[in-house]
C-alpha cells in the first residue's frame, strides 16, 4: 500500500505557496535579506509550530513570510515546492498565493508573481509538472482592499487562473466579498473559497450562492447540515480536504476521527491536499499515507480521491484525459 501511494499520480488543488516555506529556507532567506527572525535555530522554529486554532497558525505564518522580499525569493520558494511535487508524483498543482501578505509590507505585486510564475514555467519544462495559479484575497482585510488587489493583478491576468478567499474565517463570511467575486467573474476568473474549515455550514452556502465558487476549500463542517450535504453530493461540488492541516489546527482531535471517509461515503467529491505543508508536517503524499492508515482507506478509495482531483482541476478535457 505504501508503494502504491508513493507512485499514485497525484493532483494537488489546495496549497498555499507561502505555507511551503520550510524553516531551512526561511533561515537562508533571512540571512540573504538581512531580516531578523524571532528564532535562534531551525529547531526552535519547528518547536514553535504548536497551534490550537486557525488564528494561532496564521500569526506565525504571516510572520514567516516576512523573509520573502525579492523575485528570486519567490522563485526559490516555488521551486522548492515543485521539487517536493516531483518526489510525491504530483503531475499537476493549483497553487494559492496571497499577494496582500507581501504588498502590505511594500513588496510589489510584480515581484511576487514574476518569481512564482518563472518557477512554474521552469517546473513545467524541466519536471513536467503543470500548474495553475489562484490569487487569494485575505478575508481579515477589507472588501475594498480585495478589490484594489484584483485591479492591481489585472495586468498579469495571463498568469492567474482563478481567485480564492483565505485567512481568518470566523467573523469574515463570504458575503463580505460578493462584489469583488462578481467583478472577478466578469473579468473571466473562476472562483474557489475556503469555507467550513472552522466556520459554519452557512459560510459554505454563501460561498456557493453568493461567490459562485467551483470548489470549496476544506468544507469539512458541511457534515453538520444534511441539506448542504445533499446539495454538495448532487452537484458534485469538489471539496479540497487537508487532513493533516485539520489535525494541526485542532479541527479534529485525531486523524482517526476525521470525517473524510464519511464525506466520501455520502457521495461527495472529496480530494486530498496539503494546505501549508511546511507548517503541518507533510506534503500531499504524507497526507495520503497518514489518512489511509488512520481511516483504513483501501486502494479503491485512494484511486477515487486521486481521480476526483483530476476531475476537479481547472484543466481542459484533453489534459484531464491524459491524467486519468
Ligand atoms: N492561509 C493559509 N492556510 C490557511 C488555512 N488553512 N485556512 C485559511 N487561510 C489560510
Ligand atoms: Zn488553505
Amino acid at each position: 500500500m505504501q508503494d502504491a501511494i508513493a507512485t499514485l499520480p497525484k493532483v494537488e488543488l489546495h496549497l498555499h505557496i507561502e505555507g511551503s516555506l520550510e524553516p531551512e529556507l526561511m533561515f537562508a532567506l533571512a540571512e540573504r535579506n538581512d531580516v531578523d527572525l524571532p528564532y535562534a535555530s531551525v529547531e526552535e522554529v519547528r518547536a514553535a509550530y504548536q497551534f490550537h486554532d486557525l488564528q494561532s497558525f496564521l500569526d506565525i505564518y504571516y510572520a514567516g513570510a516576512c523573509v520573502l522580499l525579492t523575485e528570486q525569493d519567490f522563485y526559490d520558494l516555488t521551486w522548492a515546492y515543485l521539487e517536493r511535487c516531483r518526489d510525491d508524483h504530483v503531475r499537476h498543482t493549483e497553487i494559492f498565493f496571497d499577494p496582500q501578505t507581501h504588498t502590505e509590507r511594500g513588496v510589489p505585486f510584480a515581484t511576487v508573481i514574476d518569481g512564482i510564475h518563472r518557477a512554474l514555467a521552469d517546473g513545467e519544462r524541466e519536471l513536467g509538472i503543470t500548474s495553475r495559479l489562484i490569487l487569494c484575497f485575505l478575508r481579515h482585510l477589507s472588501a475594498e482592499a480585495a478589490m484594489e488587489t484584483l485591479e492591481t493583478a489585472l495586468p498579469w491576468r495571463e498568469h492567474i487562473h482563478a481567485v480564492g478567499l483565505d485567512s481568518a474565517e470566523l467573523g469574515n463570511p463570504p458575503e463580505k466579498f460578493q462584489a469583488v467575486f462578481e467583478r472577478a467573474r466578469a473579468e473571466g476568473f473562476p472562483a474557489v473559497a475556503h469555507a467550513g474549515e472552522e466556520g459554519p455550514p452557512d459560510y459554505i452556502w454563501q460561498a456557493l450562492d453568493l461567490l459562485k465558487v467551483a470548489r470549496i476549500d476544506h468544507g469539512v463542517q458541511a457534515e453538520q447540515d444534511p441539506d448542504l450535504m445533499q446539495r454538495l453530493a448532487r452537484e458534485q461540488i469538489p471539496l479540497t480536504v487537508c487532513p493533516l492541516s485539520n489535525i494541526k489546527l485542532c479541527v479534529f482531535e485525531r486523524l482517526e476521527q476525521h470525517n473524510l471517509k464519511r464525506l466520501m461515503d455520502a457521495g461527495l467529491c472529496v480530494t486530498i491536499s496539503s494546505d501549508d505543508p511546511a507548517y503541518f508536517g507533510g506534503y500531499v503524499g504524507e497526507n495520503f499515507r497518514a489518512t489511509a492508515a488512520a481511516l483504513q482507506l483501501d486502494l479503491d478509495d485512494l484511486e477515487k480521491l486521486a481521480r476526483n482531483a483530476v476531475d476537479a482541476a481547472f484543466l481542459e478535457a484533453s489534459a484531464k484525459q491524459r491524467l486519468h
